[in-house]
């Protein structure tokens, strides 16, 4: 039996554990997973549902769940802090109901000092494991719930992907889709590359076969996913481009809108941007990660480009679709930041006209080359710098945001808004949309005069 085939044959064996357990119950079992990460940190959190679903389980609040799964993120810090912080939550709640199981994965459990912590300190998780065998889920499920010791299983590496396993989609009309896993880039600061593992792509072939079964389902919006989609291909034989890829997926008839991330800069090639103007399906929006305006910090960063070059980048791609949405990310208070190197950072900023930036306090990473350079930025240094940066991007997004006021435009429309009788939908350049509308519009695409831009986002109405 196949690896593969093997957790077929769990998944049959946990839906009848979880049909016994149910009946035993007089109720069916209930799950609530957690997503703590990125675009695909949440698309592996759909996959765990999938399975879940499946097997019989229905999706519930925390504090009634059978099982509940964090399914982490290590990228900075904070993100750690939340899971340990939520960690002391459940021992609470496990103490009123013991019979609960608690797992934890995703990127943090491939880090051997965090995953030591959780079996000293927080003796109530019953199951941890990685980003390399999330397609052994079938199989730990049975487990946590037939087993009484503690079940820990990580890899440092994985061929095998959970893509083919039962999916449990957040939108029913739009979804990601994995191109390829990893990263090899090692940018200085980074944890990704350690805790997914080498860059690996997915087939041509199964990832257009993948976006034929979403678009057959109802799909109209697809996302490529991937840490860096623009060096796509490279590990394939014989090698496809990622312009190449993304040729092909605009092709698929009836999909409407198809967008990606994440681009580096380094690897985006012309073309890209000319299989980006030649189809009006592919959305007129780039997130272009930039991290430092400053070319000696983009160095030590390990950026492989210059602050020249990402600006001759912009200059091509703004001459090849002059109204396309730019955003990006920057890391504040990176060891040796200097005061010119956050001015050239500010300058930058100004000079590109982002829709939005995300912005990020330097944060130390145990075992990336940055941890341990000198000249750390002190604390105090690091939110001034912060203030200043969030001023000027609130000031030119409002700015770049606002040129489609008193335009009517495409909205995709995604959900009901909170106030009521309003609902809430994007532009392809990924603008949010607010507008009076009804909850059976919800996934299709409508025209929408912009009336007023508010900072970020617009009010409008149906035309
Ligand atoms: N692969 C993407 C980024 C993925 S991580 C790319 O290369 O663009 C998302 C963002 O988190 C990064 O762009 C970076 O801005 C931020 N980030 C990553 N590591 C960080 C760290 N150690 N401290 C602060 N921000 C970090
Ligand atoms: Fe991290 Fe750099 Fe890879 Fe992005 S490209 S995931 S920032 S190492
Ligand atoms: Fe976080 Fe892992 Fe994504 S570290 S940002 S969840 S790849």
């Amino acid at each position: 039996m196949t690896s593969k085939e093997m957790q077929r044959d769990f998944l049959e064996k946990d839906t009848a554990l979880m049909r016994d357990i149910a009946a035993q119950l007089g109720r069916p079992l209930r799950y609530h997973v957690a997503t703590f990460g990125c675009q695909m940190n949440a698309h592996d959190s759909e996959k765990l549902k999938g399975i879940l679903t499946v097997c019989g389980l229905e999706e519930s609040g925390e504090d009634e769940a059978d099982l509940i799964i964090y399914n982490t993120c290590t990228v900075r810090e904070n993100a750690d802090q939340r899971v340990y912080g939520r960690l002391g939550y459940l021992s609470g709640l496990k103490k009123k109901r013991p019979d609960m199981k608690i797992a934890l994965c995703g990127c943090m459990m491939q880090e051997p000092h965090v995953v030591e912590k959780i079996k000293k300190s927080y003796p109530h998780v019953d199951l941890i494991f990685g980003t390399h065998n999330l397609y052994t889920f079938p199989e730990l499920l049975y487990r946590t719930f037939t087993e009484d010791a503690r079940i820990v299983e990580l890899l440092d590496s994985s061929n095998e992907s959970a893509e083919d396993m039962p999916s449990e989609r957040n939108y029913a009309f739009k979804s990601g889709v994995n191109i390829m896993f990893g990263c090899n880039n090692f940018c200085t600061y980074c944890i990704v590359p350690y805790v997914r593992g080498r860059e690996r792509s997915r087939t041509p072939e199964e990832i257009i076969a993948e976006v034929k079964t979403l678009v057959s389902k109802g799909v109209v919006e697809v996302m490529l996913l991937g840490q860096n989609v623009n060096s796509y291909g490279k590990t394939l034989e014989p090698q496809v481009s990622f312009a190449e890829l993304l040729q092909q997926v605009a092709d698929v008839e009836g999909l409407e809108r198809v967008r990606f991330m994440t681009s580096h800069p380094k690897d985006l090639s012309d073309e890209l941007i000319e299989v980006m103007k030649k189809n009006k399906n592919i959305c007129r929006h780039l997130h272009l990660p930039v991290q430092s305006g400053s070319t000696s910090l983009l160095k030590k960063m390990n950026r492989k480009y210059t602050r020249e070059k990402y600006l001759e980048l912009v200059d091509k791609i703004r001459a090849a679709m002059p109204d396309i949405s730019l955003t990006t990310d920057i890391i504040v208070g990176f060891p040796g930041e200097t005061d010119q190197d956050f001015e050239d950072t500010l300058s930058l900023v100004e000079l590109c006209g982002y829709d939005s930036v995300f912005t990020f306090e330097y944060s130390k990473r145990t075992g990336t080359p940055a941890a341990t350079m000198p000249d750390q930025v002190p604390e105090a240094v690091v939110k001034e710098r912060f203030a200043r940066l969030l001023e000027t991007v609130r000031r030119t997004g409002e700015k770049a945001s606002g040129r489609f006021e008193g335009a009517t435009m495409p909205v995709l429309v995604e959900e009901k808004n909170r106030e009521e009788g309003l609902m809430t939908g994007r532009l392809e350049h990924n603008i949010v949309v607010h507008f009076p509308g009804t909850p059976d519009m919800i996934g299709t695409i409508v025209d929408v005069k912009l009336d007023s831009c508010k900072g970020f986002y617009y009010l409008g109405h149906r035309v």
